[in-house]
């Protein structure tokens, strides 16, 4: 392979894609812009440990294009992009503060056409450390991101149970939520207060015996997706939705918070097979993206409602568009955002960095 990401297997003519090295500490990481568009681009800032750097940009290319299609489908002006940073990271102290501060000049090397945040591998202490440095951070404005994300879980809930079960409430509806966290434990409020029958599973106990209080049963983890019930919704890890799970779910609908649930395309299309609704993670878990563009844009909680909506119309018509053609309802979904993505693009063209420098 060359060593440039042009030819790439992952390239999807990415506007830019930046590699950073500092010589005394030795931190490598790499930011790509997938689409800069009219606005500026935003993606999360992801920490692992990589095998090697062809690793990492292969991961970096395949997230920042999926951003591109995430922010499409959840209706924000944001052209996709990520950062990744070769980890491990010092575990505390001035180390990592130092690292930190150190990540946040590269991003600012982007002037403001580059937003990032949160994601695997940082914590919100983290960002708030690289806001000092940087105003190119998000994440830490008036909408949790989690708690948007939870919102938009259960729109796309109400979205799936109308379209499989021909119902228009949650009330005795049963949900399975696997992994009771930020996400998956405000999502839990806002099914009980539907009326639905919450069953979860967490491998942190507190968090277990947290739900419990709430009136939610709780079943051991390895068997979480085995439940009898109408909706299961992963809100933990990904590749969940595999050759071993599938054939024992027992939901008709899934719909979670968790990024990459299938384990491979051939996953969504034996979930088709066995006429289980499932509602693609990425447009599924944008939530915490509209709460991110809120706060760029200084929207409040009225314009999020409305992106809710269109979020949950959008669900619905690819729902719509998977039973007419008899696709898996991913490969609806990445059909409708590949023509969205085609159309900015013709719109805005391929742009030359934005200068967006006042733009905070
Ligand atoms: P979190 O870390 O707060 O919660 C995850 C929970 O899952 C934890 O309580 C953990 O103990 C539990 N868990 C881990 N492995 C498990 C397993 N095998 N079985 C059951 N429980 C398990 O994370 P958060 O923020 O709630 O995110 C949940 C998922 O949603 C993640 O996959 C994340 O990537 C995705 N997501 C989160 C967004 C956000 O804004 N927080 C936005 C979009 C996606």
């Amino acid at each position: 392979m060359s060593c440039v990401p042009y030819d790439h297997p992952a390239f999807d003519a990415h506007e830019e894609v930046a590699f950073f090295h500092d010589a005394t500490s030795g931190l490598r990481a790499m930011i790509a812009i997938h689409r800069h568009w009219r606005t500026a681009s935003a993606g999360g800032c992801r920490v692992r440990e990589y095998p090697d750097a062809d690793a990492a940009l292969a991961d970096l290319l395949r997230l920042s294009r999926g951003m591109s299609y995430k922010s499409v489908m959840a209706g924000v002006d944001f052209g996709g992009a990520k950062a990744v940073v070769m980890g491990p990271l010092p575990e505390a102290g001035e180390a990592r503060r130092t690292a930190l501060l150190r990540i946040a000049d590269w991003v600012n090397t982007f002037a403001g056409a580059f937003r990032t945040g949160v994601d695997f591998g940082l914590r919100s202490e983290d960002v708030a450390v690289m806001r000092e440095r940087t105003p190119y951070v998000v994440g830490l404005g008036a909408f949790d991101p989690a708690a948007t994300t939870a919102h938009g879980v259960h729109e796309a809930i109400l979205n799936a149970v109308r379209h499989r079960l021909d119902r228009d409430d949650l009330e005795g509806v049963r949900v399975a939520v696997q992994g009771l966290g930020k996400v998956g434990g405000a999502l839990v409020d806002l099914l009980l207060a539907d009326g639905a029958v919450v069953v979860g599973a967490d491998t942190d106990v507190d968090r277990a015996a947290a739900a419990v209080k709430k009136g939610v049963r709780i079943v051991p983890v390895e068997i979480i997706h085995r439940e009898d019930v109408d909706v299961f919704s992963p809100c933990a890890v990904g590749e969940i939705l595999n050759e071993t799970t599938i054939p024992e779910i027992r939901a008709v609908v899934v719909a979670g918070a968790a990024n990459n649930q299938l384990a491979r395309p051939e996953d969504g299309l034996d979930l088709h097979r066995r006429g289980i609704l499932y509602a693609p993670d990425y447009v599924a878990n944008a939530g915490g993206l509209i709460a991110v563009a809120a706060e760029l844009g200084e929207h409040d909680a009225a314009w999020i409602g409305r992106k809710m909506k269109a979020l949950g119309r959008t669900l619905s018509h690819v729902f719509t568009v998977a039973t007419e053609k008899d696709i898996p309802t991913q490969e609806a979904a990445d059909a409708i955002a590949l023509e969205r993505i085609r159309e900015r693009d013709r719109r805005f063209g391929h742009n030359p960095r934005p200068q967006l420098a006042a733009q905070r």
